[in-house]
């Protein structure tokens, strides 16, 4: 399995710094937000506890098999230090790594999402991931105009995954390769 170093990553504009806790009620603001969720099969946390217990999970790093490592980063503005958003990569034994990410709905459209995944994108290859994918509800316009802007390209559509708020989804796999690379 690749070994991604776990260091903090900086963009023009954003700070990306690995998951804490501590940041739990800062992220909460952005996290609490039920329109982040629209179309992912979760509600937003009822309180900054639920954050918190959230993020000391996956601040471990690794799944409880040792199976996969779980990368996740808390998104920051470089200049005056308002909480953006939140990065995640899990990567499998096999190289393979699977992203996802969120971004304050007042930042939206501001081009937050493209620059900093694109530096989890780098940091990713750069640590001997193979392959990165990406699983994004049908509906959701927004992330998969982001994969291709990224330079994913799609590989399928996956019918009636989960029934989730009133309805099925569809989802579609995005997949970017090194040699894709923005
Ligand atoms: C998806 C999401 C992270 C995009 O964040 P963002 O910072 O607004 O995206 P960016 O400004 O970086 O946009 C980059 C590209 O994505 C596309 N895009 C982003 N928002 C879009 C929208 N509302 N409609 C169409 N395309 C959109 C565009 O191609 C855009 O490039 P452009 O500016 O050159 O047109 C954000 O909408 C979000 O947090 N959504 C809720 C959480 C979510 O659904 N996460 C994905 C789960 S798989």
């Amino acid at each position: 399995m690749p070994n991604v170093s776990f260091g903090p990553l900086e963009t023009e504009r954003l700070l990306l710094n690995p998951l804490q806790p501590e940041h739990a009620a800062q992220m909460w603001e952005v996290l609490r937000d039920p329109a982040l969720y629209t179309w992912i099969p979760r509600e937003p946390p009822g309180n900054v506890a639920a954050v918190e217990n959230r993020f000391k999970a996956v601040s471990v790093g690794r799944s409880a098999d040792g199976r996969e490592q779980w990368l996740n980063w808390t998104v920051w503005l470089r200049t005056t230090g308002a909480p953006v958003g939140l990065f995640e990569a899990t990567i499998h034994e096999d190289g393979k790594a699977y992203v996802a990410y969120m971004i304050r709905q007042s930042f939206w459209r501001r081009r937050y999402a493209l620059e900093g995944m694109k530096a989890v994108v780098s940091a990713l290859f750069s640590n001997g991931v193979k392959e990165i994918e990406a699983e994004i509800d049908s509906r959701n316009v927004p992330s998969i105009s982001l994969m291709s802007r990224l330079g994913f390209v799609f590989v399928e559509r996956k019918s009636k995954v989960e029934f989730f708020k009133g309805a099925w989804s569809d989802e579609e796999v995005w997949r970017i390769l090194p040699s894709r690379q923005l």
